[in-house]
């Protein structure tokens, strides 16, 4: 059903290009006139995964520019993308998750009265300003979407409560852990890259791995110095290696850089490729994150992380006893990753709540079998 509809898969950011990576390759072997859009919301951070599960955009907007606002992000979106839709005579669009880009083409989609699917809709916090501005832009897309791709249970109830029609909505698991076994098989085959060899120079491997990232807006300024303070503290314990990829984004570096640089068991290093990564992760003890996708991917390798934010809308792993809310409360991070460290055992879970990896599968099952 369906088939010769033009399609458009937009992604702007690292973790929508490796979420979207897996329903991209489904598409492609679809038989609907598939096209790849970037926004570039990210370039960098993008192109890296892009290189890695080798995707070619049709069309790359090339929008990022340093510490760019979100409404100059916004607009510049909006007017951009309705080119390519006036252009390429688009049917269905897909967007994915809570990023800038996704919420804008969604609502370019609407004016244009292009269908919208939304893939890992119905996460919530439904406090406004945690994530900021990711709550809102997940709501926001959810009300413009025209289906549903849920990633789990209560995501999809979250729709339900919100007046969703029931069937426009599928529970698929998030894609995330399709990512992953394309990844993981890939891994499995030996990989090695430079970067691998230098982490291998630089960090002892032999001690306990902490692998930390951070870029929430919520955390910038006092949170993020928070987080740096206590991973000082961490650091005091001489069995221990910090491993510390830095996003890009002016707000985190600074501060970051300013308070960790000096410390030597303390690892500050380029945001990495998406495989070294997983390779790292799997060689972590315990993990501190406020990332969305880092607290999906954990729970496939039993490792415990400790999510410094306030709220998170990923309760599964939380109820799995995978995850654990620190917030950015120096103390609490402490005494949490002390109490982590000081196991030798790391967390039992092998069933990993967030999916099986036949998401992107039942995406496309779903639109092969529902008129549009
Ligand atoms: C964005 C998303 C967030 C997602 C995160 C994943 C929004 C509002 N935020 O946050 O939901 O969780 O990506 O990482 O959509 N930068 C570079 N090179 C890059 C990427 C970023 O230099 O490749 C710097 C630039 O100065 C840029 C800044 O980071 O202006 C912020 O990027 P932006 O996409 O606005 O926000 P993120 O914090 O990355
Ligand atoms: N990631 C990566 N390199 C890094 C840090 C993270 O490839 O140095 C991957 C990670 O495996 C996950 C995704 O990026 O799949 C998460 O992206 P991010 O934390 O930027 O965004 P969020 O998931 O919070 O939206």
């Amino acid at each position: 059903m369906n088939d010769n509809k033009n399609v458009l898969i937009c992604i702007g950011t690292r973790p929508e290009a490796i979420k979207m990576a897996p329903v991209y390759f489904k598409f492609l072997k679809s038989g609907y006139n598939t096209k790849l859009c970037v926004t570039a919301q990210h370039r960098d951070l993008l192109d890296q995964v892009l290189e890695f599960f080798k995707m070619k955009p049709d069309f790359d907007l090339n929008l990022m520019t340093p510490n760019q606002t979100l409404n100059k992000l916004s607009s510049r979106i909006l007017e951009e993308i309705d080119k390519i839709f006036i252009e390429h005579k688009i049917d269905l669009v897909l967007v994915h998750g809570d990023t800038t880009t996704s919420s804008v083409i969604a609502l370019a989609a609407f004016n244009r009265k292009i269908k919208v699917a939304h893939v890992e809709a119905g996460l919530r916090t439904y406090n406004k300003w945690s994530p900021f501005p990711e709550e809102m832009n997940r709501q926001l897309t959810g009300r413009l979407a025209d289906f549903h791709f849920a990633p789990g249970r209560s995501a999809s109830q979250n729709l339900l409560k919100e007046g969703v029609a029931s069937n426009t909505i599928l529970v698929t698991g998030n894609t995330v852990i399709d990512a992953l076994k394309m990844t993981g098989e890939i891994l499995d085959q030996g990989f090695n890259t430079p970067v691998i060899e230098s982490l291998k120079e630089a960090v002892n491997f032999d001690k306990k791995i902490v692998l930390v990232t951070g870029h929430r807006r919520e955390n910038f300024g006092e949170g993020f110095e928070s987080i740096c303070n206590a991973l000082v503290e961490i650091s005091k314990d001489n069995g221990v290696e910090i491993v510390f990829p830095v996003h890009l984004n002016p707000n985190v570096q600074e501060v970051v850089y300013k308070r960790l640089s000096n410390v030597s068991n303390v690892h500050l290093v380029a945001p990495l490729d998406y495989p070294t990564f997983i390779w790292l992760m799997k060689k972590a003890h315990l993990i501190i994150s406020d990332s969305g996708g880092v607290q999906e991917e954990a729970p496939t390798f039993g490792v415990p992380v400790l999510v410094t934010r306030s709220v998170t809308e990923r309760q599964e792993g939380v109820d799995a006893g995978c995850s654990f809310l620190v917030g950015t409360d120096q103390d609490l991070i402490v005494s949490k990753a002390q109490q982590i460290l000081s196991k030798t055992k790391q967390i039992n879970t092998v069933i990993n709540p967030y999916g099986d990896g036949d998401a992107s599968q039942k995406i496309i099952d779903f639109l092969k079998n529902t008129s549009w």
